[in-house]
């Protein structure tokens, strides 16, 4: 009986920590924790050829789902950034559990330098996307890669669209090279 009591305090407990961090996570953040597809994932790796030299961040990381399989895909180096307790917690133990090498940050990725970067991934929000475009092109080096999925950037245009199966899109943005940078084009 006391072990009983005992277990279902606990579940309380967990019940009451991810209510609470939920809750807290979208007052801070303003965006609640949904996972992009599998499919989704599989398809940006391979249309993009991400790979082994890439440095790929995912802002607002959630519970590690697209990092882990970025890196698992692609060999590329992966980082996420999340400020919600929960999910950040989940991710670091299925980082455990999988033997990933990915970087979990538990850090608001606004207060971030984003420059190591050369693709981000982001399912975020509308409201969020102008300041996420604008430390875009202030932090990525030229030639770097946005990935947004379903909620574009306001001002950039985007140099490719795709929509993908359950009616999502996926908008892929590059970080402009400076006009005059002496490069010469190759056809
Ligand atoms: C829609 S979820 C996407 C999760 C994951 N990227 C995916 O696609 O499966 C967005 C996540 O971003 C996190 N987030 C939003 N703003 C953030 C910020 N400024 N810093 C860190 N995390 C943030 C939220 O807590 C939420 O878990």
């Amino acid at each position: 009986m006391m072990l009983f009591l005992i277990v279902m305090l606990l579940v309380a407990v967990f019940i009451l920590f991810i209510i609470t961090s939920s809750f807290l996570g979208f007052i801070i953040t303003r965006v609640p924790f949904v996972s992009t597809y599998k499919g989704d994932i599989e398809f940006i790796v391979k249309k993009l050829g991400i790979n082994s030299a890439d440095v790929f961040y995912d802002l607002g990381s959630g519970d590690g789902k697209v990092v882990f399989l970025v890196e698992k895909l692609s060999g590329a180096k992966v980082k996420g950034f999340e400020l919600t307790w929960w999910t950040h917690l989940l991710a670091q133990l299925k980082k455990l559990i999988r033997r990933s090498r990915a970087q979990l940050v538990n850090r608001n990725f606004f207060k971030q330098n984003w420059s190591d970067a050369n693709y981000i991934y982001g399912y975020l929000y509308p409201p969020l996307m102008g300041r996420v475009e604008e430390k875009f092109l202030a932090d990525c080096k030229p030639g770097s890669i946005a990935i947004i999925r379903d909620f574009p950037f306001p001002k950039l245009k985007p140099v490719e669209v795709y929509n993908l199966p359950k009616k999502h899109e996926i908008y892929i943005y590059q970080a402009p090279f400076p006009k005059s940078d002496g490069r010469i084009k190759v056809s």
